[in-house]
Order: C-alpha cells, then sequence, then structure tokens
C-alpha cells in the first residue's frame, strides 16, 4: 500500500477512534454504544471456533436490540429453555415445537448454527412426567420416545446436541434422579444411542459444570466418556458449561482438562458461560470478570477440537443468574443497556489476538 494511503488510513482509524462511541454503536436507538469494529463471530471465525449465545425467546420477540445483536454478534445460538421437556411436551403426546422451530428459523436466517439443549436431564422435566407414578418401563419407553420424537423433528437443523445435562453429583457419584432411580446408569448410554439412530449427523454431547478444571467430578465425566468410547457408544463431544462465580477463586488449569478429553478423540465446547458477582458491580469486580472470561475462552482456543464457546446470555437486562442466586448477578458480557464491558473486550482481543489453525479429527 502506498504511504500515502497508508497515512489517510491510519488518521481514518485515529478520528473513528476519537467519535463517541455511541455513533458507531450496534445498539442504536436505545442508545446502548456497543460498536465493536468486527463482531466476535468474525473474530471467531479466523480461530475456526463458533461463538454462541443462549436465546431468551421473549426478549427476541420484544426486543429490537437484543435481536440484532443476537443476529450480528453470534455465529451459535442455543435455547434457553424452549427445547426443554417442559416446554416441548408440556402435556403427555402433544407436542409443541413452535418456538424452538422459531428460533431454529431465525438462526438459518442469520447463518447460526443450533446447540440442541437439552435431552435428558433431572430438572425443568413437565408435571406429568415427575408425579406420573410410572414404572420402569414406562419411564424407559417415555425416555425414548422423547429422544426420538425430538430429535427426528430437528433433524438436519441441530449442529450439537446436549444429550445428557448434569448426570453427576460434587463428588464423583452419578446424581440421584428420576433416571437413575428408575432405569440405572444405562440410561446414559441409551440416551445417547437413541439420539444417534433418529440423526445420525448431529454431534452428541455430555454436558456439565463444575467440570471445567480437574477434580472428582470432572474425573467422573472423564471416566464415563473413557468408557463409552471405548463401547462404541456414538458420544462425540463434552461441554463445559462454564458458569463462574468471582466469590471463588478464578479456576486454573481448564486447558489440561479440556486437553484429556480432546486426547480421546473427543470434541469439547463451552456451553453457557457466565462469571457472575456480588452486585452491585464495581471496575475491580469487573476486571476479575473479565479474566473469568478470557480464561474460559483460552482454555478452548488451546484445545485444538473446541469447537463453540457459548455464553448464557449476552446482556445483564435478561440473565437467569439473579433469580438463582440472590445477591449476585452482572454475569453478562453487556450491561443492562448494551454497553460492551471488560468481558466483552476480554474475548475480542483473546479472539483477535490469536491464530488458531483449523483442526479436524
Ligand atoms: C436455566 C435458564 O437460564 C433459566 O431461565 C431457567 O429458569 C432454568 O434453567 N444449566 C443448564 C441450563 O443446563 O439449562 C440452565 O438454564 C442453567 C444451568
Amino acid at each position: 500500500m502506498p504511504l500515502s494511503r497508508l497515512v489517510t488510513a491510519a488518521v481514518a482509524t485515529s478520528c473513528l477512534a476519537l467519535l463517541p462511541l455511541v455513533t458507531a454503536s450496534p445498539a442504536g436507538a436505545s442508545g446502548g454504544p456497543a460498536a465493536p469494529d468486527r463482531p466476535l463471530r468474525q473474530l471467531a471465525a479466523d480461530d475456526h471456533l463458533r461463538v454462541g449465545t443462549a436465546v431468551d425467546m421473549s426478549a427476541l420477540a420484544d426486543d429490537s436490540v437484543y435481536r440484532r445483536l443476537t443476529g450480528s454478534e453470534f455465529s451459535a445460538v442455543t435455547p434457553e429453555n424452549v427445547m426443554k421437556w417442559e416446554s416441548v411436551e408440556p402435556r403427555q403426546g402433544e407436542y409443541d415445537y413452535a418456538a424452538a422451530d422459531h428460533l431454529v428459523d431465525f438462526a438459518r436466517r442469520h447463518g447460526q448454527q443450533v446447540r440442541g439443549h437439552v435431552l435428558v436431564w433431572h430438572s425443568q422435566l413437565p408435571p406429568w412426567l415427575t408425579s406420573g407414578d410410572f414404572g420402569a418401563d414406562q419411564l424407559r419407553a417415555i425416555l425414548h420416545r422423547h429422544i426420538t420424537d425430538t430429535v427426528r423433528h430437528f433433524r438436519g437443523r441441530v449442529w450439537q446436541w446436549d444429550v445428557v445435562n448434569e448426570a453427576f453429583n460434587e463428588d464423583g457419584t452419578l446424581r440421584d434422579s428420576i433416571w437413575l432411580r428408575a432405569l440405572g446408569p444405562g440410561y446414559i448410554e441409551d440416551a445417547f444411542r437413541w439420539a444417534h439412530e433418529a440423526d445420525p449427523h448431529a454431534l452428541l454431547f455430555y454436558n456439565d459444570y463444575n467440570t471445567e478444571w480437574t477434580g472428582p467430578k470432572s474425573d467422573a465425566v472423564y471416566d464415563l466418556v473413557s468408557r463409552l468410547r471405548a463401547e462404541g457408544v456414538p458420544i462425540d463431544g463434552v461441554g463445559f458449561q462454564g458458569h463462574l462465580s468471582i466469590r471463588y477463586d478464578l479456576p486454573t488449569g481448564m486447558a489440561a482438562n479440556f486437553a484429556r478429553f480432546d486426547r480421546l478423540g473427543l470434541d469439547t465446547a463451552v456451553t453457557e458461560a457466565d462469571v457472575r458477582m456480588a452486585v452491585p458491580a464495581d471496575d475491580a469486580k469487573s476486571a476479575t470478570q473479565a479474566e473469568g472470561y478470557r480464561r474460559l475462552l483460552d482454555a478452548c482456543l488451546r484445545t485444538p477440537h473446541c469447537v463453540s464457546f457459548t455464553v448464557w446470555g449476552f446482556t445483564d437486562r435478561y440473565s437467569w443468574v439473579p433469580g438463582t442466586f440472590p445477591g449476585e448477578g452482572a454475569a453478562n458480557l453487556f450491561d443492562e443497556d448494551y454497553r460492551p464491558k471488560p468481558a466483552y473486550r476480554a474475548l475480542e482481543s483473546e479472539l483477535a489476538g490469536r491464530a488458531r489453525p483449523r483442526s479436524a479429527h
């Protein structure tokens, strides 16, 4: 490039830098100043990574800023609630996939992949199921049917499924749940086999929290997925939810933990990242939060087959945290007015500063 153009470009860039953030805002009318020159999804594409968010369907319908940022910043979406059993089969035998279909259509229009969440979990089950007094054979048939019907419905449209979610306790024993009690530990491999039959091309994940670092729980997940791989059960990946709180020391050793799953030939993913704090937020807490996000992303980028990094919502305006962890909040990348926080900038610079090669199993 001739020197004159270089100078012009440099002047233009520095002028841009002087403009108030709000002029370049994707948040627009709300006055929210987010203004990323290159959205996260573009930066992540250079690193062969999908960057995703959980999506709140009411916000997507009612809030145009939310809708715009969902489409522009992310290359993958996860339904925060609308693919869960209580949503898709509120009454036995009556499926309602409308809200989930709506998100899948949104994703297609925006060039996004979909993480299906979730097939087998102990939580957010419909009341007809939890209070139905079913015997073991009936529950097995009910689970088989739920997995088959749901995965078939979205066949070819869901990239990754969280097939089994949160099956372990902190000490590495299997969690007491309706599934373990009635069906024994074999429900896990059955679920993967049934999901694979229903859509042989979807990537099938085991997903859990507090498994990002090494410890009894992640060791138990490691033992489980090693055995499943050895026995030829169709499992493709392990999801690390990534729900952190700055009230604890930020985790270390996450990349080494992800690496051992990678060596099994599995994909990995950060599936639900957020970093909460005691509210109100302040600069010091926001800096620690940014470091928490950075470490999660760094662990993923260091792992050759870490295929996606998903945040559990992107704005403090809509977050599950305050309702679930009293006194905590401010856990997301953008504040309630869609201003990008240091956490957003940390992901931005982490993605921009890497050149991760493409990698395939
Ligand atoms: C949460 C949603 O964010 C809330 O809106 C809902 O009320 C409860 O579930 N781990 C998971 C997610 O796998 O499905 C949970 O989502 C958060 C913890």
